[in-house]
């Protein structure tokens, strides 16, 4: 799909078809735009551009006569050719075939769309599992960024586990959860997410199978799908995955098992201290190694959760996750994975021949943010504002949605796992949402089977767009709802 966030501007002398002639050059020319992709149909060109279908057909027939695209009446109209590919015809004439047989599988369609989306102007973001640019503590991190640039001696390349200071930093900070590990059990990671990428990389047998919460965060990623692994969906109950689903779901191929028992992606759901101990022995009874993913630790709302379980893990068998992602900063991109040397080793050893290691830069900016005890600081105001955040997006779903959908409440994270009473298209009601200017995380891009969910966050948009999003919401939802048979 060509990405098209321009418009002719209707006020230049140049007429509108010219622009819209340069513009379509410009994005060949210069290779954004490859030979054999396809344009969009008429109709969406006029409306992306904004201009009526016969400006776009007099733009296309000058594009034609100069050879640049050829349209045939099924396929579409097509890009044909380039100046690079006229002046180089020795080299391939077309990317496609190469991003076709890669072996990472693209982004399901629905997330795609979203990572555009949620970049546009106006756009209310419902499902982003991100803190609000108002929640960020500039004057803090000012502050740890002066620190730092007065600190800084050298910006190179960190050893393969991490920086020293910051797996110091960690280890101490981990003692707060009762996990008690040296710097040299801790791994530094470019977020969680690498993580994962090098667990499944590194250490998984291909055709192996890993047991996962239904829903789960992880489905919506193909992190996995290129070492040959497959998912097995586990079923969860108030209290998190069920161990008597679990059971019936071993067999030989089983690996591991990936859960995120504290305030769960996308359903929020926090699994209590006895699950835990059971999942534990369970799991050492089995003889299957656990991926705990602690992402939300941090931002729990009512009182604090059970230690992960990690803190009482006496076998090793738990690769515990954490991260700066969700309660500090996004973009600083740091996280940490604890487990046996061994495999902290092993890990490490991948991670210097993907990319020599997390920056330098966010490694120091992590470990004074937390050193310093900004962050801690940081995080009870953080706590308090969520608060008031998750108490506004439950009266509004009581106002607008109280005879049409069921949800959680949570104790912490980012997630109300919204459940709609009657069963309407999902995908349109995505496609829907977004012609409204509404960007929502539809449940199925979480799930093993057909769902009718939505994962609304209180975290991203503001008070007032979280508000007028979740009524035009509402709104969406009751005309799909009229128009079905249900
Ligand atoms: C449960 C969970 N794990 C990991 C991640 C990714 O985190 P990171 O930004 O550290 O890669 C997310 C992001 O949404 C998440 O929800």
């Amino acid at each position: 799909m060509l990405n098209i966030d321009w418009k002719p501007d209707k006020k230049s002398c140049i007429s509108m078809y010219r622009q819209i002639v340069n513009y379509i050059k410009e994005k060949i020319g210069n290779g954004e735009w490859t030979v054999g992709e396809k344009l969009p149909s008429q109709r969406e060109l006029a409306e992306k551009f904004e201009v009526n279908r016969s400006t776009i057909v007099e733009a296309l027939d000058e594009l034609k006569a100069d050879g640049l695209i050829e349209g045939k009446s099924k396929k579409g109209t097509r890009i044909i050719n380039n100046t690079w590919s006229l002046m180089a015809s020795m080299l391939p004439g077309s990317w496609e075939p190469y991003i076709k047989s890669g072996i990472h599988k693209p982004n399901l369609h629905t997330i795609q769309i979203i990572n555009k989306m949620e970049y546009k102007d106006n756009i209310i973001r419902l499902g982003t599992g991100e803190l609000s640019p108002e929640l960020f503590p500039k004057d803090m991190m000012k502050k740890v960024f002066k620190t730092v640039s007065n600190n800084i001696t050298s910006l190179s390349y960190e050893m393969a586990k991490g920086s020293l200071k910051l797996r110091k930093v960690i280890s101490k900070y981990l003692k707060k959860f009762h996990i008690n590990v040296s710097p040299d059990s801790i791994l530094i990671v470019s977020g969680s997410l690498q993580a994962l990428q090098l667990i499944s990389m590194s250490i998984l047998k291909p055709g192996s199978k890993i047991l996962v919460e239904k829903p789960s965060y992880i489905k919506s990623l193909h992190v996995f799908d290129f070492s040959g692994v497959s998912f097995s969906g586990i079923s969860m109950d108030a209290d998190g995955i069920k161990l008597n689903e679990i059971l019936k779901n071993i067999d030989r191929n089983t690996s591991l098992l990936y859960t995120i028992p504290t305030f769960h992606n996308p359903t929020g759901i926090l699994m209590p201290q006895y699950r835990r101990n059971k999942l534990l022995d369970l799991c050492n009874k089995e003889r299957i190694p656990i991926i705990e993913d602690d992402a939300y630790r941090e931002l729990w709302l009512d009182e604090i959760p059970p230690y992960p379980i990690k803190a009482k893990d006496e076998n090793g068998i738990v690769l515990y996750m954490g991260t700066t992602s969700k309660s500090m900063a996004a973009g600083i991109r740091i996280g940490w994975v604890v487990a046996p040397e061994t495999v902290v080793e092993r890990l490490g050893d991948v991670k210097m021949q993907t990319d020599y290691g997390a920056s330098s830069i966010s490694q120091y900016v992590t470990a004074e943010w937390i050193e310093s005890g900004f962050y801690e600081i940081y995080l009870k105001e953080l706590r308090e504002k969520l608060k008031i955040r998750r108490e506004i997006a439950l009266n509004v779903l009581e106002k607008y949605f109280f005879n049409m959908a069921s949800w959680n409440v949570p104790k912490g994270g980012f997630y109300i796992w919204l459940k709609l009473k009657n069963k309407i298209d999902m995908k349109k009601l995505f496609y829907k949402c977004c012609k409204n200017g509404i960007l929502i995380n539809p449940g199925y891009i979480y799930d093993f089977t057909k769902n009718y969910n939505i994962r609304i966050s209180y975290s991203y948009a503001s008070l007032y767009d979280l508000e007028l999003g979740l009524k035009k919401l509402s709104q969406i939802i009751r005309s799909l709802s009229d128009s079905c048979y249900c």
